[in-house]
Order: C-alpha cells, then structure tokens, then sequence
C-alpha cells in the first residue's frame, strides 16, 4: 500500500520518487531545525519525549529511530533513555544525517527504512517521527519493523495527519499548504526550505487515512494496532510484535 499516490509535479514514477525527496532533504538539512520549531511553536522537542515516555519506552531499551532526519526523535529519546549509547538512527538523506551526527553519539545508518541493513529482533522500541508519507510502501515497510523488532518490540509512528471534517480539513491547509511555506522562505530565504514545506503539505494532503495505516500494520503481522488522535492534526500510530 502506497502511502501516497505519485505526485506528478515533483516526479514521473515510483522509481523516481526516492531521488526526489533525498535531493529535497539534503538541500533542506540546514534549514530542517529552525523551521520546524518554528511552524510547531517550539513544542516539538517536548512532545517527541512525552509521547515516547507514554508509549513505553524506558532506559536500557535498544532504540531504532527509522528516518531520524537531523535528530530530532533520537535527541528527545536521549532524554528518556538517560543516553545515546542504545539508540540507532536509519536515515537516507546525507544532509540530513551530517547535521544529526552533529548531536548525536548514537549509531548511525545510512538506509531507507524498506530493507534495513540490520539483525532481526534487535530492537525493543522504533520510532518514526513525520516521515510515514516518505515509505515506498507501507506494509512492506512495516514487515521490515516486524523483522527487526524484538517479541513484544513496540512500533510508535509520529504524523501530522489532515483532519476529516471541512473546516478543519481548511485550516490545516490554510496553515500548511499557505503560511508554514511562506514563513519557512521568509525565515531561511531559501527557495529549498520552502519547496520542502510545501511537499510537506502535498504528502500530507493526499496520504492514506488513519484506518488505512492501522490495517496495514495488522497486514504486516502487528497486534495491538491503533491509532491515538491528538487536537484533531496530530497521529500517534502505536503497534506490539507478539
Ligand atoms: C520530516 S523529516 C523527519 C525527521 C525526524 N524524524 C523528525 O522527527 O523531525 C522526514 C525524514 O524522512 C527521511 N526519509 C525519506 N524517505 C525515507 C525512506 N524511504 N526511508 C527512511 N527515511 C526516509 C527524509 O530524508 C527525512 O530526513
């Protein structure tokens, strides 16, 4: 299950979609950081660590952050675990993974998320922080967090998810189609931190629904597949290998 169909106006194809969106992370690493703090009102950090804590991850867990961009879960995660020297981050896109090297003593693996280079049962807690909509495939992908997570591993998947209803559904584009886009340029004067912020919001408008998320983590051998929605934007997607 595709997490999004292609997007023409950024790629042809499938197969061309994966160097779209590595070129489109690597131009916008040195902007990620203050961009993002900026547009979620420099809330992030703490919620990162919340909803981990809340999700059950404690010191001494092996952590894989799958799409660990420049660090931002894994530094939260670090906060929880009492260290970094548990914590493996995956990530594809070398500027993304230059600035969260810089943070970062943890182990680092340049990957997607598809087909990880990485023992089977490893792991007792994943993250993914905002990066669902980047997979190739969403079942596929969510077997290879089976395979590598430890019996009883926990899955926690962080989105921004476009609400359902039609005022809702036209704020959040007003918010992250229009302004987030505009004051990411105004801020940066970068044309890529921009155009990043606004494949942010065309991933965003045309990704799968929630139930489809949590149908594909079942699909792909999860228990305990379910979704927590917050303010009514935000996604919490949480799942348990038996
Ligand atoms: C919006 S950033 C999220 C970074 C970080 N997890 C956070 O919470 O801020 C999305 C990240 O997903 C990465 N990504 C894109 N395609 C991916 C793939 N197929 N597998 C793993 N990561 C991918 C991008 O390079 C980027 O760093």
């Amino acid at each position: 299950m595709v997490p999004h169909p292609v997007l023409a106006n950024r790629y042809a194809c499938p197969e061309e979609r994966p160097g779209y969106v590595k070129q489109l992370f690597d131009h916008g690493a040195e902007h990620y950081d203050p961009v993002v703090g900026w547009g979620f009102f420099g809330t992030g950090n703490l919620y990162r660590k919340t909803a981990q804590s809340r999700h059950g991850l404690k010191p001494g867990m092996q952590l894989l952050d799958v799409a660990c961009g420049t660090g931002l879960m894994a530094v939260a995660a670090r906060e929880v675990l009492g260290g970094d020297d548990t914590i493996t981050c995956v990530e594809p896109s070398d500027g993304m993974l230059a600035v969260a090297r810089k943070k970062l003593k943890a182990r680092f693996i340049q990957s997607g998320a598809e087909s990880m280079p990485l023992d089977d049962n490893a792991f007792d807690f994943l993250t993914v922080g905002y990066a669902l909509r980047h997979f190739a495939d969403l079942e596929a992908t969510f077997r290879e967090f089976h395979r590598v997570l430890k019996p009883g591993g926990r899955v926690l998947i962080l989105e921004a998810t476009r609400p359902a209803g039609k005022i809702g559904s036209a704020l959040f584009k007003l918010y992250f189609g229009i302004v987030y886009p505009f004051f990411a340029r105004l801020l940066t004067r970068s044309h890529k931190a921009e155009e990043m912020m606004v494949y942010f919001w065309e991933t965003m408008d045309t990704c799968v629904r929630p139930e489809s998320v949590v149908a594909a983590f079942q699909a792909a051998g999860f228990t305990e597949a379910r979704r927590i929605p917050l303010m009514g934007i935000f996604s919490e997607y949480t799942a348990v290998k038996a």
